[in-house]
């Protein structure tokens, strides 16, 4: 008799609308691994013990996603080096050894994106990174390794920005700063890592940061173009793109280093994009 598959999820609050699913289906799929992937609703309260007794009744990996990034740090026993970094972790993994291992792919899976889906070189350029959240904390660590000329964090809350700065200064040339503190010089490459696309809303930056070899990039990601991107291409900006790439390169990520597979991302992105259009009409 075969044995079961091996167990997977993704926990979130809510979750519902997660693609994670059809992303792990399809890389299983691709590479023959034997495997299910499932959603978890967890609300904070109860993400710990849940968590807990996915792994003791044999689950073998969890994707984490808002709220529970930090949360999943706690809980793991050894944490990666870009996830201690980070201080969040979006990827559990069951070792050998019983011990849970805390990764965090989001940085690794945006640098993928950038620079081998989209072509988009950051060394010696000048790079605007928009918010200091959770989003910004997973990803500097390896975009300060691709040596940006500047790497510019701006936030609403001034403070928040500046403390992050100084929490990564030892990695390379990092600055925090309020919206206000921007200046007038344009920058090459502007990321939004806020969470104001999923409100709608769009971040109150200057629009002298953009010029025409801008290019922008959002990682929120939505079937139409989110307020950002509207608003720098209105602008005149060289490109703008959405974070379907590296919704898909950090989820390659996770499965690796749940199967020791790398999947291959191409096929899968473009399945994504087909399924996001089909269900946008
Ligand atoms: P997460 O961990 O999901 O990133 P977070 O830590 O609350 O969530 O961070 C959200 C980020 O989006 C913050 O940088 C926040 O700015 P503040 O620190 O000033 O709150 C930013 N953000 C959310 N809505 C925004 C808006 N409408 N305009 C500008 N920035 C916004």
């Amino acid at each position: 008799m075969n044995a079961p598959p091996d167990q997977y999820g993704v926990v979130g609050h809510p979750v519902a609308h997660s693609w994670s699913p059809f992303i792990h289906g399809l890389f299983a799929r691709q590479t023959g691994e034997s495997l299910v992937y499932r959603l978890h609703d967890v609300r904070p309260e109860d993400f710990r013990s849940y968590a807990l007794d996915f792994f003791s009744r044999g689950g073998r990996g969890l994707n984490v996603t808002v709220p529970h990034k930090v949360a999943a740090a706690g809980l793991a026993n050894v944490l990666t080096p870009r996830a201690e970094r980070a201080r969040a972790v979006n990827t559990l993994a069951l070792q050998r050894d019983n011990r849970l291992l805390g990764d965090n792919t989001d940085g690794a899976g945006l640098v993928h994106d950038l620079r081998d889906n989209l072509s988009v070189s950051l060394s010696n350029r000048r790079v605007l990174i928009v918010g200091a959240g959770g989003a910004t904390r997973g990803v500097v660590a390896p975009l300060l390794v691709l040596r940006p000329a500047a790497l510019v964090v701006a936030n609403r809350t001034a403070d928040r920005a500046r403390a992050f700065a100084a929490d990564f200064a030892d990695l390379g040339a990092i600055q925090g700063c309020g919206f206000e503190d921007i200046g007038s010089d344009a920058y090459d490459v502007v990321i939004n890592a806020t969470s104001a696309s999923l409100s709608g809303e769009l971040p109150a930056i200057p629009a002298s940061v953009i010029h025409s070899e801008t290019v922008c990039y959002d990682m929120a990601y939505s079937r139409s173009e989110t307020p950002f991107l509207k608003w720098a291409r209105e602008r005149g900006c060289a490109r703008t793109l959405q974070g379907w790439g590296m919704l898909v390169e950090q989820a390659a990520e996770s499965f690796h280093l749940w199967r020791g597979v790398r999947p291959k991302t191409a096929p899968v992105l473009d399945a994504l994009r087909e399924r996001a259009a089909l269900n946008a009409s």
